[in-house]
């Protein structure tokens, strides 16, 4: 049994399987109907339990279609609808679920409760996001680069604006897919010091992108920033806006990308999220293909 709980405490070669493996998955389903068992039932009944205390479409949706196609099930519950929101310990809540499912998916705030949860558990683990990181996302980050342009090993990635939680998982793959991942943005919101992860600061958006294989960027302000924050983040945040003056000056076959949901003209303009460098709806199929592959890896199915 495995957690999946962060990029940098999977190794490296298990990485590499759950991308070869999501690559694999995802050829093999080649045209059938979304809601058509893959013909492999890795999940056969087995039961996911997948809990929100934070919004969410892709992370839900994906895992509750993986589930199926691999032949699992699937409950979807909200942290504010269960005893959790209401003072039930994360230990208990984790002690409880492990007696009626096979695994736990959990969205959550703190990463402490994800790691209370992956302690108490007896079943494996998921992080379906956290205010520190997004592990899931950048498996689909990299298996969509790798789709389009092959290995990322010493690629180029620059990350232009907020250094948050989706940033942090990049840093985190950086250092075990070896690619290089160039941080540009304010001082003021630079990535946490204690981040485990691999990455240059360059201040200045228009020398961090030159020579870039992949742009990334992320909202401005994420689920778990104070709304009062919004417009002194937007105004630190502006000069780094990817807009096509910028995907200009990386290499001209670059890549762009973005977790999504967006908020079209501030990060990203529309004609960088819409143009020929974007792979924004790739990476959000992605996100079905990758996490079938972890939640394989965590049951050793
Ligand atoms: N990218 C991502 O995790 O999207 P959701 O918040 O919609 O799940
Ligand atoms: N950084 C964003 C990612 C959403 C998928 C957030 O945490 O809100």
């Amino acid at each position: 049994m495995n957690h999946f709980l962060d990029i940098h405490q999977t190794a490296p070669t298990d990485l590499r399987q759950i991308i070869d493996s999501a690559a694999a998955m995802k050829a093999a389903r080649n045209g059938r109907p979304r809601g058509a068992p893959d013909e492999e039932q890795p999940l056969k009944d087995q039961m996911v339990a997948l809990i929100f205390e934070k919004p969410s479409t892709r992370t839900r949706v994906s895992f509750d279609v993986g589930v199926r196609q691999m032949g699992g099930q699937t409950m979807v519950l909200s942290g504010a609808d269960m005893q959790l929101g209401h003072g039930e310990t994360i230990a208990d809540t984790a002690r409880v679920l492990s007696r009626y499912v096979d695994m736990i998916m959990i969205r959550t705030f703190e990463e402490q409760t994800l790691l209370e949860m992956a302690e108490y558990a007896s079943v494996p683990v998921i992080n379906g996001l956290t205010n520190r990181t997004h592990p899931c996302q950048i498996m689909a980050d990299i298996q969509t680069f790798e789709e389009h342009r092959g290995p990322i090993k010493g690629r180029k990635v620059v990350w232009s604006g907020d250094g948050n939680n989706v940033f942090a998982s990049f840093a985190h793959a950086a250092k075990q897919f070896d690619f290089e991942l160039v941080f540009t943005g304010p001082q003021t919101l630079d990535p946490e010091q204690a981040l485990d992860g691999l990455y240059s600061i360059e201040r200045d958006p228009q020398k961090a992108v030159e020579g870039a294989d992949l742009v990334v960027t992320d909202t401005w302000v994420s689920m778990h920033d104070p709304q009062s924050a919004r417009e002194r983040r937007h105004n630190q945040l502006r000069g780094y806006q990817v807009n096509d003056a910028l995907m200009a000056l990386a290499k001209p076959d670059a890549l762009f990308m973005h977790c999504l949901p967006a908020h079209r003209d501030d990060e990203a303009t529309s004609s960088v999220m819409d143009g020929p460098h974007s792979v924004i709806f790739d990476e959000a199929e992605n996100r079905l293909h990758a996490q079938k592959a972890v939640m394989r890896w965590c049951l050793g199915a």
